[in-house]
């Protein structure tokens, strides 16, 4: 993040919602996740067993083709536990994580830092590292990812896994993170190694055609799905409904591209799990653009508008706002005073105790946000009683006021990130950086805060 970026994520518009519908929607689910991980395995098993009891026959085109498919599916899976949200255990998401990222090509501590930007700063030009093709689109980088080409970047994992970590790697990458981000380079040059090897010693190409070459021919419907995300919307404006697509889709193609139609609600909310999508939707669904109704009216915008664009470089569509929801300003607000982030103050005896009335009332495992003399703090009530931090997150400066209580931790709104509430540690990467905490008394029925005022 760029050190005059401490307020970017409040530029973006959200729709209206309770805080008591997110809470509920936000809950994850092992339970759900499981059945949705097994099932889709379950199927990329079947068909893998069918291609291979085809192979040698006609039918081993159409069976590789659904097989890749799916596979290539396996993208959205890497997205969606990059998130952490399709289980409420983080070792699972973790652990599904590592494995579809290894499938999809990608290293994932890597992959996840530069998701974690395309959340901060989506379709804003230079800024946001997962722009398909910024206007005009160029065709050919457009095309290419339907028959695979450009979707694995074997740059990056090359040159970390020999240590060489450019310029741009380093801004997006804390330092905290270049050594596990070295390693894991290295171990994914080594699977794939393995898998090469494999090849020539059981002397079939079939570990190949099974994986890293799965990436090629089965990424066609999975791309086709993508490019209706974004492409041909706006861009370099801070409202998803102007730069995000949603699309309808069957439900056999939602199953296997983990609910990713309402991509606008994704972005808007990421701690949002795949399997209450739907249902956000329902509840913010007048406040949004129209939904379009097929992929096929998508691409009777998209292509158009693509073309045009080869001419008409600052052609796009602007999607159709609810006359009542109008677009967000774009003027960056008024940024406020802010509580210096990395500082640690605690050691220290604070000499002013505030006043923080609404928290008495507060329920446990909340957390509320409190402003003081253009300061703002995120005040948290657990079980054993009222804890404070910094407000603003120290990734990228969300208000953790907005996040929800998991397990003693806040949880980020913004990038799923979390802090140790009692202690203001980083417990899940983006949040690396320790926020600063402060002291809460109880004093004559009151919560009070302390701070170190001059
Ligand atoms: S702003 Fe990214 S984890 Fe908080």
């Amino acid at each position: 993040m760029k050190a005059d970026d401490i307020d970017i994520l409040d530029r973006w518009y959200h729709c209206d919602i309770s805080r008591e519908e997110m809470k509920e929607l936000m809950q994850r689910s092992d339970l759900k996740g499981l059945a949705h991980t097994v099932a889709f395995f379950g199927v990329l098993v079947g068909l893998g067993i069918l291609a291979y009891r085809v192979i040698g026959t006609p039918w081993m085109i159409p069976a590789f083709f659904a097989y890749g498919t799916v596979y290539c599916f396996l993208n959205h899976l890497m997205h969606e536990t990059h998130h952490r949200t399709v289980f409420k255990s983080i070792w699972l998401n973790e652990f599904v994580h590592w494995v579809s990222a290894f499938a999809h090509g990608a290293e994932p501590i890597y992959d996840r830092w530069g998701h974690a930007q395309h959340h901060t700063y989506t379709y804003l030009i230079g800024n946001d590292p997962e722009v398909i093709t910024p206007r005009p689109a160029d065709i050919p980088t457009l095309l290419g990812p339907f028959f695979g080409i450009g979707i694995i970047k074997p740059g990056p994992i090359i040159n970390h896994a020999f240590g060489i970590i450019p310029p741009a790697d380093k801004e997006l990458v804390p330092e905290s993170d270049w050594k596990s981000m070295i390693w894991s380079s290295r171990l994914w040059l080594l699977g794939y190694a393995l898998i090469l090897i494999s090849c020539f010693v059981f002397g079939t190409i079939l570990p190949l055609v099974y994986t890293l070459f799965a990436r090629f021919y089965g990424a066609f419907i999975p791309t086709l799905l993508n490019d209706t995300q974004h492409v041909g919307l706006e861009q370099n404006v801070y409202d998803h409904r102007l730069i995000c697509r949603n699309v309808r889709v069957d439900p056999i193609t939602s199953f296997f591209y983990w609910n990713m139609q309402y991509h606008t609600e994704h972005h808007m909310f990421p701690t949002v799990p795949f399997h209450a999508l739907r249902k956000l939707n329902k509840k913010i669904k007048h406040q949004l653009p129209p939904m379009y109704p097929s992929v096929w009216h998508a691409y009777r915008e998209i292509i158009p508008t693509v073309l045009r664009q080869q001419n008409d470089y600052e052609y796009h569509v602007t999607p159709q706002l609810p006359k009542a929801y109008p677009a967000a300003p774009q003027e960056a607000p008024v940024s406020e005073q802010e509580a210096p982030l990395k500082k640690n103050k605690t050691d220290e005896a604070p000499n002013v105790w505030v006043s923080v009335p609404n928290a008495k009332d507060m329920p446990i495992d909340d957390v509320l946000e409190f402003r003081h003399n253009g300061e703002q703090y995120a005040i948290y009530r657990l079980g054993d009683g009222y804890h404070a931090m910094s407000n603003r997150c120290s990734h990228a400066g969300a208000k953790l006021s907005q996040g929800f209580v998991i397990d003693g931790q806040i949880e980020c709104p913004a990038h799923n990130g979390r802090f140790d509430i009692r202690t203001g540690e980083a417990t899940l990467s983006p949040a690396c950086d320790k926020m600063r905490t402060f002291p809460i008394r109880i004093e004559d029925g009151e919560v009070r805060l302390g701070l170190f005022d001059k």
